[in-house]
């Protein structure tokens, strides 16, 4: 009989030279090099080159993935078109996910899986998430698009998008980190569903919409705007006890959540602090210091305290990386309807490598089910049933 492993829990299915995570201590490592480190010392753009093709860039392959993320910023018009077609309640994860799907009938080397034609592809998703999403977020409001610059960061570009004027820059090297923190994570969900969809040997794009399916739900990325709304519906780091023990107890759901479940805690893997969220959480202190405005970590870590509190740690559940991105990203004025979408900006590179890597060495992925159904059954004409 097979052993079932529900929700594929410690099923390793391949090797992979990516990420590494031990989530027993809460380390990570991209590519070899420790999380703390890669925040500290790397740009979102070093970390791209990194997770595609295993080393640092030297300054001169840095300089020329500086010029292909800048050549390839920009979508065709049609694209727009697409955009301005959505349906008016298309939420931007929709959007993204379908503008990616509509791309694919765009890239010239749509059909080539080889290594070469994958990082090219890899380069084309990435530099263009961000402007697919500045210009869903702002079509919602009925604005024209921001044609992006041929300079600055990939996290400059967005937030510039997004209002059409020069960001702070404070807040844009802020992002830089934030996307560098959420570029990979090994065999998550979303990355998973990518792997699984280009094993068939379908394209990056079809890979990466899968992906992009898989990251909307609230137990994935979608958890960090969930996180906002409990924030915003305690308060006051003083009401967050009592709610905390009320979502433990079952006596009330965070809307958007499932039952008994704080968001921006738990994790499969993590059974101690997510590293992703220490650095977060200095993140979102220093922000909320510089905007005079700390509500937002205060009410935060009043949660933490009272997860602790309730226990939740002896069950070895912490924040994830989901918890203090909320106050963070809130803090820096970005709309909560694009906290996961700049998840999803940030892990196309992660997503786009894993493709790389699945598609290097490929086999068809494909588990198996343990049937529980009946069996022997006769079909009985229809007008005897
Ligand atoms: C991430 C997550 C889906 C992982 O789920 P999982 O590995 O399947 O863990 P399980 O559902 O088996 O939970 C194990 C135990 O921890 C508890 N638990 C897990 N996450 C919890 C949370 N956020 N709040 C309270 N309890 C939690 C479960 O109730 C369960 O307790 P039990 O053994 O007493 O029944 C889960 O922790 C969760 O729903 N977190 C909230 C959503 C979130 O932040 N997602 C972003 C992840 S980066």
């Amino acid at each position: 009989m097979p052993t079932v492993a529900g929700g594929l829990e410690g099923v390793v299915f391949t090797e992979t030279g990516v990420c590494f995570i031990d989530g027993t201590v809460g380390h990570l490592l991209y590519r070899g090099y420790d999380i703390q480190d890669v925040a500290e010392h790397l740009s979102f753009e070093e970390v791209a080159y990194l997770l595609w093709l295993g080393k640092l860039p030297n300054r001169q392959e840095l300089e020329t993935l500086h010029g292909q993320f800048a050549a390839e910023r920009d979508i065709p018009s049609i694209a727009y078109d697409v955009i301005d077609a959505l349906p008016p309640n298309t939420v931007p994860m929709d959007g993204l996910r379908t503008v990616v799907s509509f791309l694919s009938g765009t890239d010239p080397e749509l059909d080539d899986n080889s290594a070469d034609a994958n990082y090219r592809k890899a380069v084309r998703l990435t530099a263009k998430a961000p402007t697919i999403m500045a210009a869903v977020h702002r079509r919602h409001f009925g604005l024209d698009p921001v044609i992006p610059q041929p300079t600055g960061s990939l996290a400059y570009n967005f937030l510039y998008m997004l209002s059409g004027q020069e960001p702070d820059e404070f807040v844009a090297q802020t992002l830089d980190v934030a996307l560098t923190l959420h570029a990979e994570h090994g065999m998550n969900a979303s990355t998973f569903a990518g792997r699984v969809t280009v094993a068939t040997l379908a394209d990056m794009y079809a890979g990466v919409t899968s992906a992009i399916g898989a990251l909307k739900g609230p137990l994935h990325g979608g958890a960090n705007a969930v996180v906002l709304k409990m924030l915003q519906e305690i308060g006051d780091p003083d009401h967050a006890r009592d709610y905390v023990n009320n979502v433990i107890s079952g006596d009330y759901v965070v809307p958007g959540m499932a039952p008994r479940r704080v968001p921006g805690f738990g994790h499969r893997v993590y059974k101690a602090f997510d590293p992703r969220a220490i650095v977060l959480r200095g993140m979102s202190k220093k922000l909320g210091e510089r905007a005079g405005d700390s509500r937002w970590v205060d009410i935060s870590n009043a949660v933490v305290e009272a997860c602790a509190a309730a226990g939740l740690n002896e069950k070895g559940i912490y924040p994830n990386v989901d918890f203090f991105s909320a106050s963070s990203y809130y803090t820096m004025g970005i709309p909560e309807s694009l906290f996961t979408p700049v998840f999803a900006i940030a892990r196309m590179t992660g997503w786009t490598a894993h493709i790389i890597e699945q598609q290097s060495d490929n086999r068809l992925i494909r588990p198996r089910a343990d049937y529980i159904g009946e069996k022997g059954l006769k079909v009985v004409p229809i007008d005897q049933r």
